[in-house]
């Protein structure tokens, strides 16, 4: 039997948010029915509202989440009622070019669900990057599941499942920072200090963060950072070059995701270095350089989808290192908070009161 639960809805371009009545299909083939249990408030949340994704309104927010499986369709063997999972939003395929070329994180052709939940009016939703988890239960490929040691509490855990994941992974699978590295990260939101605590975790030595606003910077520092620049007052290019020997860092990461921010991420990387685009740009926005820089500087300038992560792979992995005491997960959980106040969430995260706030259900 179908489900009516409540959900998150962005109905219109920057309108604010609502909780509906929510129709949740029961699982077919291939699928799986989540109860969520806690779903972070992630900048591509407010992107969606924004229209800055795209325009397949109404959309059922949410993406960042942990929860328990509650019912899985026809053929579903690798997740069960009962298992403790994290969703992840890119479930590789297998079949495509990219996973038949060896490199699955790449997948081209990721699952969602095949059936659509609803309004009770009937009018289709589209669920945030396939997931749609600011709600008590959500309907998504059963590939979106990763099942995690279940003694991780869920408001820690689903941080996992995009930012601190996509954040962690830019700085260590796309930009590769490795032990005796130095790394500078522009935007320190969950984004930024997730790429600050994997370069930490992963050794590099010199840690910049970047940001306009102070407290961001001061949060910065307990997730690893050496060293703050505030944008507002200091030339970001020049004062990353001064804290690298005048010379640039190995990785810098674009954890904004504007021209300008990623024009500075090129610019101060060292010769040969890597520039990683994580913050997600709109479709407006462009970025011109002469070639010959291109050229000129070398190295790699690359984006970042997801971290090029593999659930299956990262997911346990960064869980254990949390119930170790080596990835402080818990100090990107600035607020718990009900299913309606997703909205003065949005607005707290522009305020930049928050890294994240988290729906507790
Ligand atoms: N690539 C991916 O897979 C992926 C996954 C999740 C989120 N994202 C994107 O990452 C970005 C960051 O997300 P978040 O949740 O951390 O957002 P957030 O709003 O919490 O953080 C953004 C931070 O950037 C700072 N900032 C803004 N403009 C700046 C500038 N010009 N210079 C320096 N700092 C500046 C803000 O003060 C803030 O601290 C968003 O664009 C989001 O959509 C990408
Ligand atoms: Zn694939
Ligand atoms: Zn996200």
């Amino acid at each position: 039997m179908p489900q009516k639960v409540r959900g998150v809805v962005a109905h219109k371009k920057g309108e604010p948010v609502s909780v509906e009545t929510i129709i949740v299909p029961d699982p077919g083939p291939g699928e799986a029915v989540v109860e969520v249990q806690a779903c972070g408030v992630c900048h591509t949340d407010l992107h969606y509202r924004e229209g800055g994704i795209n325009d397949e309104f109404p959309f059922l927010l949410g993406h960042e989440a942990a929860g328990i499986v509650e019912a899985v369709g026809e053929g579903v063997t690798d997740v069960g009622p009962g298992d403790y999972v994290i969703l992840n939003w890119r479930a590789v395929c297998g079949q495509c070019r990219a996973c038949k070329k060896g490199k699955p994180w790449y997948c081209f052709n990721t699952h969602n669900a095949a059936q659509k939940m609803t309004l009770e009016d009937g009018t289709e939703l589209t669920p945030a990057l396939g997931i749609g988890a600011f709600a008590e239960k959500t309907l998504v490929h059963s590939g979106q599941c990763t099942k995690v040691n279940p003694a991780a509490r869920p408001q820690a855990a689903g941080l996992l499942g995009c930012g601190v994941m996509a954040g962690l992974g830019a700085a260590v699978n796309t930009g590769q920072v490795g032990r005796g590295d130095s790394i500078a990260v522009i935007g320190c939101g969950g984004v930024g200090d997730a790429a600050i605590a994997g370069a930490t975790l992963a050794g590099a030595t010199t840690i910049i963060a970047v940001d306009m606003d102070p407290k961001k910077l001061e949060w910065a520092k307990e997730f690893g950072a050496t060293h703050t620049i505030n944008a507002r007052e200091a030339d970001v290019v020049e004062g990353i070059r001064e804290l690298t020997g005048g010379h640039g860092a190995d990785v810098v990461v674009d954890a904004v995701g504007r021209p300008e921010t990623f024009r500075q991420a090129f610019d101060a990387r060292d010769l040969a270095g890597t520039a990683v685009l994580v913050g997600v740009p709109t479709p407006d926005m462009t970025f011109e350089v002469p070639l010959i820089e291109i050229f000129g500087h070398g190295g790699a300038t690359k984006s970042s989808w997801y971290g090029d992560c593999l659930p299956s792979r990262d997911f346990p992995a960064l869980i254990n290192l949390y119930l170790q005491g080596r990835l402080p997960l818990d100090k990107f959980v600035s607020e718990e908070i009900a299913l309606d106040a997703v909205e003065e969430a949005f607005h707290r995260m522009e305020r930049g009161e928050v890294l994240r706030s988290v729906v507790v259900l």
